[in-house]
C-alpha cells in the first residue's frame, strides 16, 4: 500500500520529535548531574584530614576585612565551631563533609547550602550587622541532626 506524503511527512515530525524531547531530557539530566551548581572542585572525602586546606581548618585573615574560613562538617559538628569576625568582614567559607551530606545555613543571611562528600563547596558572605548568627545543619544527618549547631559571632 502506498503512503500518502503528509502520512510520511507526520511520521517523520513525531519520530523527530521523540528524538528532540529525548535529547533535551537526556541533556539536562547530564548538565544538573543531581549535584549542587557550584560544585567544581572533588576531594576524597577518606582523606578530608590529609587533604589541603582541609588538614589544617580555621579561620585565617587574607586581607582588610576580609577572611578566609576553612571548614570540615562532620557528624554532627562544625570545625572550627564559634568563629568570630569583626563587622564589615566578608569571609569566603570553603567547606567540605567528611561523612554524610550536611547543610550550612546561618540564620539572618543568605548563606545556605549542601554540603556533600567529595566535594568542596566555596561560598561568601558579607557580616555588616553585629550579633552571634545561629549555624545550623540543615540536611537530615543522623540521630544527632538537630544537636549540629554552631555560631559566628560579628563584634
Ligand atoms: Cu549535619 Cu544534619
Amino acid at each position: 500500500m502506498k503512503m500518502h506524503l503528509d502520512e510520511k511527512i507526520w511520521l517523520t515530525l513525531s519520530f523527530g520529535m521523540i528524538m528532540i524531547f529525548m535529547f533535551i531530557t537526556g541533556y539536562q539530566a547530564f548538565a544538573f548531574d543531581l549535584e549542587p551548581p557550584s560544585n567544581k572542585e572533588i576531594i576524597d572525602p577518606q582523606k578530608v584530614d590529609q587533604t589541603a586546606p582541609f588538614d589544617k581548618p580555621g579561620i585565617t585573615k587574607i586581607g582588610e576585612n576580609e577572611y578566609e574560613v576553612v571548614m570540615t562538617l562532620q557528624v554532627f559538628s562544625f570545625n572550627p565551631a564559634n568563629i568570630e569576625v569583626p563587622a564589615g568582614s566578608t569571609v569566603h567559607f570553603t567547606l567540605t563533609s567528611k561523612d554524610v551530606v550536611h547543610g550550612f545555613e546561618v540564620a539572618e543571611t543568605n548563606l545556605n547550602t549542601m554540603v556533600v562528600p567529595g566535594h568542596i563547596q566555596k561560598i561568601t558572605q558579607k557580616f555588616d550587622k553585629p550579633g552571634t548568627y545561629l549555624v545550623l545543619c540543615n540536611e537530615y544527618c543522623g540521630a544527632g541532626h538537630q544537636l549540629m549547631s554552631t555560631t559566628i559571632t560579628v563584634k
